[in-house]
């Protein structure tokens, strides 16, 4: 089995309405997985969509018709807790299509919302995953290359078996969802990737090397990957939260917490809706010019 979908009750079969993809319907057992689906609906008291139902962007010179008839679709991986469910709810309330993924079950019960158990250092079901989802939903307008893991630890205390487990998770996982997004982005003629660092980074945070170090390599990749499909109409750009609380945080104290936050211009803990207003951004298809960028939260900068 290539890969699994934990479909969220009440989720019923549909077949996104997109213009630009070829349509084919998924059957069942075709790639040996089970699928999640998630039906559009149209209510007429939602949220009107940040991006609206009907949006276009405009990219190197041409403008391009992404969708008219359909949500947008976003591909959210780490979706089934902390920063990622956040944004899945969040766009899941603008009646957007979001397609999550984590290694364990959604925890996502909603109409809109279609989870693949995967895990992203595998690049076999990396690719079954997003060759499912493609074909089962066409292809993301936008890409939120969320999912990652930290190890706090001094840098003398950390086995080489966390530090290949953050670099794999981080580096890896994230170059895997990206080529293979970024695969039908191009076809496409256009889309938004937003790439997941860290303040660790720029303050270059001690107990955090190799976590800040694959968040190094994030933005990096995120560089290259503007630079190589800034011809197709696809921006990439990264976000770089300060602490907000979530599991992540479990091994940190207070104490570090509070001498962390000194670090920063702002001295808060960060919220779901300051990491959502940078994605919103990054997405807007007036921020087309916008890519290669990194953008932390709290002020923090090296
Ligand atoms: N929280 C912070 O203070 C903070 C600050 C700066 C940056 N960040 C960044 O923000 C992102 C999200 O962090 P978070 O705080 O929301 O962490 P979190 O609460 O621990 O959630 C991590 C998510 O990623 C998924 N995940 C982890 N490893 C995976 C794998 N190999 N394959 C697929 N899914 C995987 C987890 O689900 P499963 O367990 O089901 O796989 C979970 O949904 C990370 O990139 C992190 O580095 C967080």
């Amino acid at each position: 089995m290539s890969c699994n979908v934990a479909p969220a009750r009440g989720m019923i079969q549909c077949i996104p309405t997109f213009l630009l993809i070829p349509r084919r319907v998924a059957t069942a057992g075709a790639t040996g997985c089970r699928r999640g689906t998630g039906k559009r609906h149209s209510d007429p008291g939602a949220p009107v969509p940040a991006c609206g139902n009907s949006f276009h962007y405009a990219s190197s010179g041409f403008r391009h018709e992404v969708m008219t008839d359909s949500s947008p679709i976003v591909l959210i991986s780490g979706s089934r807790k902390g920063i990622g469910r956040a944004l899945a709810e969040h766009y899941l309330a603008r009646n957007w299509m979001v397609v999550g993924c984590s290694r364990g079950a959604a925890s996502i019960a909603h109409d809109n919302y279609a989870h693949y158990e995967v895990d992203i250092t595998d690049e076999t079901r990396v690719i079954a995953f997003l060759r499912d989802a493609l074909r089962e939903h066409g292809t993301p307008y936008a890409l939120l290359n969320n999912a990652g893991i930290a190890a706090m630890n001094a840098l003398t205390l950390t086995p080489g078996k966390t530090a290949w487990g953050v670099m794999s998770t981080n580096i890896l996982g994230t170059f895997y969802l990206i080529r293979e997004t970024a695969k039908g982005m191009i076809r496409q003629r256009g889309g938004r990737i937003v790439n997941f660092t860290s303040i660790a980074r720029p303050l270059a945070l001690e107990g955090e090397a190799v976590y800040a170090a694959s968040k190094a390599a994030v933005e990096s990749l995120t560089q290259s990957a503007a630079r190589e499909f800034g011809s197709h109409g696809i921006t990439v750009n990264a976000v770089g939260p300060c602490p907000v609380r979530t599991d992540l945080l479990n091994g940190v104290s207070e104490k570090a917490l509070g001498s962390l936050q000194k670090r920063q211009t702002i001295q808060r803990l960060a919220e779901f809706s300051d990491i959502a207003n940078v994605t919103d951004f990054f997405l807007r298809p007036e921020s087309s010019m916008i890519t290669g960028q990194t953008l932390y939260l709290g002020g923090a900068y090296a």
